[in-house]
């Protein structure tokens, strides 16, 4: 993956011959799925990586977001919502990325994201901690679990976003997520201003030099970006356990 592109050891996820697929997913509104993807993928392709979005949401805010942008975004959105063959579509972004991005959408379909969650190597699940968040946050991971009846060794984490760590609700959010053993981001993404101001103009933490609030932005996305790679190449510190009897329950079925 992204021979002879730009070195750094923290978000090159391993070379492989096929890209892989990072499925960005909850069925709640505006959690961050959008936010996640665009600056995550803006990170990925400043590493060098040849980075592909798809907008899976009918609203299409990743493709409006890209439309706001003076300059063109370091890469490719391509909306796929109406598209019944998007699972194939996706596998076949493999052999042309090193990572496909999907934005999956924020309302209870049935069929787009049981589809992609069904291509993805890896689920990101974005969680805001909030009352009615907290409600609905069991829906995202049953979708997963599902998934892993078959496929044990697909990945996933949940980021926590919009994250306030002062508040009642974020640490009863934290309680809810270390009782239900779902992996775990160690990065979390704050509540800031600054994700709104940069959205809305087409920009990324990476692009928003001389925007109030940008830096620390960046790190924080730095540093889950850094953490989808452990994920992906299965060394991120949620995994030690989990990651052993998924391989053994593969192997078992194998036999
Ligand atoms: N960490 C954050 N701090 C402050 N605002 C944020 C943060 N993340 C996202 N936002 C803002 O919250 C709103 C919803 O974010 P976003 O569109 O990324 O969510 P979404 O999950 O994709 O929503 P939808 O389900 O409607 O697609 C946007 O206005 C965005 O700019
Ligand atoms: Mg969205």
């Amino acid at each position: 993956m992204a021979k002879n592109r730009a070195k750094s050891a923290e978000v090159q996820p391993e070379k492989q011959e096929e890209g892989v697929v990072a499925a960005v997913v909850n069925q709640k509104g505006g959690v961050g799925k959008t936010t996640t993807v665009t600056n995550l993928a803006a990170i990925f392709a400043a590493e060098g990586n040849r980075v592909i979005v798809v907008d899976a949401d009918g609203q299409a805010t990743a493709t409006r977001w890209a439309g706001q942008a003076e300059d063109a975004p370091p890469f490719q959105v391509v909306n796929l919502y109406n598209n019944p063959q998007i699972g194939r579509e996706i596998l076949r972004f493999k052999s042309e990325y090193d990572i496909v991005f999907v934005d999956c959408p924020g309302n209870l379909d049935r069929k787009i994201t049981p589809a992609v969650i069904a291509v993805a190597d890896l689920v990101v699940i974005p969680m805001r901690a909030s009352g009615f968040d907290l409600w609905a946050s069991e829906k995202p991971l049953e979708a997963v679990q599902e998934a892993r009846i078959t496929r044990p060794s697909l990945r996933y984490a949940v980021l926590l976003t919009h994250a306030n760590p002062r508040t009642r609700m974020h640490a009863d959010m934290e309680e809810f997520l270390r009782e239900s053993d779902a992996p775990l981001f160690n990065t979390q993404i704050q509540h800031r201003t600054v994700y709104e101001v940069i959205g809305t103009a087409g920009r990324t933490v990476m692009s928003a030099t001389g925007i109030r609030g940008a830096p620390p932005a960046r790190r924080e996305m730095m540093a889950a970006a850094e953490e989808i790679v452990e994920l992906l190449q299965g060394t991120h510190p949620s995994q030690q356990n989990t990651e052993q009897a998924a391989n053994r329950v593969e192997e078992g079925a194998g036999q």
